[in-house]
C-alpha cells in the first residue's frame, strides 16, 4: 500500500518537484496533492505539468483569519486522503492546533543548520555571522517555529567569495537531495538522522 503525501508550497516549488519525482517505483508513498497559498506560485504550474493534483487556498483571500484559512486547508488535505504533509517553501506559520493534528506526520525543510538561524534570510545571517558551514535541515514540525525533532541535515562550506545568492543556490541543491531521502525514511518509520 502506498501512502499519500500532500506538499505545501508558496513559490518556485523546486523542493516539491524533487519530492514528487522521488515518489515513484518502489517508493512507499505518492504525492496526492500540491497545495499553494499563493495563486501565482510557479510551483503550481510545475506540479500541473507533472500531472499532479493541485489546489490553491489563497491566504490573501482569508487575510488575517488563520483559523478560516486552516479550516479550508484541512478540508483540502482530507479531500485528497492525505496521510503525511511536507512543507516545502510554504511561507505561512501554522497554528498549534493545526500542527498538533498532524503531529508525527508533518515535515518541513529549512535553509539553515538548525538550531542556528530560525526564520527568514538565513543565508544572509550565516554570512554576517561569519559561519564556516551552512546548510539545510529537515525536521518534524511542532508548534514552535523551525523547531521539532531534526531528521536530516546537509552541510556546505561557506566560501570567502560567497554571496547570499551563491550560498542559497548551493544549499538549495542540497535541499533537493536531502528532503527526498528523509521523507522516504520517515514514511518507512526510520527516524534516525540523515547527514549529508
Ligand atoms: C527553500 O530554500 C526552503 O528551504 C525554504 O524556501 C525555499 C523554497 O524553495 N523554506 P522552493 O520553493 O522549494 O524552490
Amino acid at each position: 500500500m502506498t501512502h499519500r503525501v500532500a506538499i505545501l508550497i508558496s513559490g518556485n516549488g523546486s523542493n516539491m518537484l524533487a519530492l514528487a519525482k522521488s515518489m515513484t517505483a518502489d517508493h512507499p508513498a505518492r504525492p496526492c496533492v500540491v497545495i499553494s497559498d499563493n495563486p501565482k506560485a510557479k510551483g503550481l504550474t510545475n506540479a500541473m505539468e507533472l500531472g499532479l493534483n493541485t489546489a490553491t487556498i489563497s491566504s490573501h483571500f482569508f487575510k488575517d483569519n488563520r483559523l478560516e484559512f486552516e479550516k479550508e486547508l484541512m478540508h483540502c488535505l482530507k479531500k485528497f486522503g492525505t496521510e503525511f504533509v511536507c512543507l516545502a517553501g510554504f511561507m505561512r506559520i501554522l497554528t498549534a492546533q493545526f500542527v498538533n493534528y498532524w503531529n508525527g506526520r508533518i515535515l518541513n525543510i529549512h535553509p539553515s543548520l538548525l538550531p542556528k538561524f530560525r526564520g527568514l534570510r538565513t543565508h544572509t545571517k550565516a554570512l554576517v555571522a561569519g559561519e564556516k558551514y551552512h546548510g539545510c535541515t529537515v525536521h518534524e514540525v511542532t508548534e514552535h517555529l523551525d523547531d521539532g525533532p531534526i531528521l536530516g541535515q546537509a552541510r556546505v562550506t561557506v566560501l570567502p567569495e560567497d554571496t547570499t545568492d551563491s550560498l542559497s543556490q548551493r544549499v538549495l541543491l542540497l535541499e533537493h537531495e536531502l528532503y527526498p531521502i528523509v521523507l522516504r525514511r520517515f514514511i518507512e518509520g526510520d527516524r534516525r538522522m540523515v547527514v549529508l
